[in-house]
């Protein structure tokens, strides 16, 4: 049993920055060929392109929106094309606002609920056919999920929707030998510009004074990808500093 991913097949969404680039880069690290997509053309998604050409010939790197079905589709049949099995799925993808209830719209919602729960719901129902026994699913929730915020309720629920989501996929996976988990990060340091008083909150709120990097929360996905956390299933990992 060991954490690396040698000869693994990986499917990352939302990789080309912030927590997800963290976690494609080390799964890759690890040993395993990644797929993982991006909404946006640009520097990021080219960027991760050639840092993962330097790291082997196998890793891809492809624009689809987990919140339009037929780009699930599509992106599934990429990863059946490519690699012909998965054994890891990181549903990574996600997007947030903050917006006050009483001004949330039926399209601000269906967006956020879209993208970080139904997006991963069917990224799983697409993948499926690919995952074998000692496959590994990993949901990139939040800490509020389970905490509350304000102006972020759309967001929270959506998060919280993904605990259900992966404790029923596990009983429903499990006689497969398929695990599923949620990793639930608090605030980390990301591209995104975080307001001072907003950073000097956080660090109050978090026992060890400081806010996360993206390669914590990649670290804790790389444990659930990896054999070492064959008996882990169902589960929700807080990494978020002893907020
Ligand atoms: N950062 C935090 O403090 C924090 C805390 C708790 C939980 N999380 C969760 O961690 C995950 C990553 O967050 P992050 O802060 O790293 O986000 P980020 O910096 O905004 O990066 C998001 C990544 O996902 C991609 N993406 C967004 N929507 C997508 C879609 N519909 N389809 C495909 N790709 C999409 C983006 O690509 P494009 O640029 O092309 O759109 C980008 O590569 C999210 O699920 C988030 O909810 C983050």
């Amino acid at each position: 049993m060991e954490l690396r991913l040698a000869g693994k097949k990986a499917l990352v969404t939302g990789g080309t920055r912030g927590i997800g680039r963290a976690i494609v880069l080390t799964l890759a690290r690890a040993g395993a060929d990644v797929v993982t997509c991006y909404r946006q053309e640009g520097e990021a998604a080219e960027q991760l392109a050639r840092e993962l050409k330097e790291l082997g010939d196998n890793h891809h790197v492809i624009k689809a929106d987990v919140g339009v079905p037929g780009d699930v589709t599509r992106l599934a049949e990429e990863c059946r094309t490519r690699f012909g099995t998965l054994d890891i799925v990181v549903n990574n993808a996600g997007s947030i606002s903050h917006i006050p209830f009483a001004e949330l719209t039926a399209e601000e919602w269906q967006r956020v609920i879209d993208t970080n729960l139904t997006g991963a719901a069917f990224v799983v129902g697409g993948t499926l056919p690919l995952l074998g026994e000692g496959a590994s699913i990993i949901n990139v929730g939040s800490r509020v999920a389970t905490v509350g915020v304000p102006l972020r309720a759309h967001y929270t629920a959506a998060k919280a929707g993904l605990i259900g989501l992966t404790r029923s996929l596990a009983k429903e996976l499990g006689s497969r030998g398929i695990r599923v988990n949620v990793v639930a990060p608090g605030p980390v340091e990301t591209e995104i510009d975080i307001p001072a008083p907003v950073r000097e909150r956080y660090r109050n709120l978090i026992a060890l004074g400081r806010l996360g990097v993206s390669q914590e929360i990649a670290n804790v996905v790389l444990f659930l990808a990896s054999d070492l956390a064959s008996f882990v299933s169902g589960e929700t990992i807080h990494v978020d500093g002893g907020i």
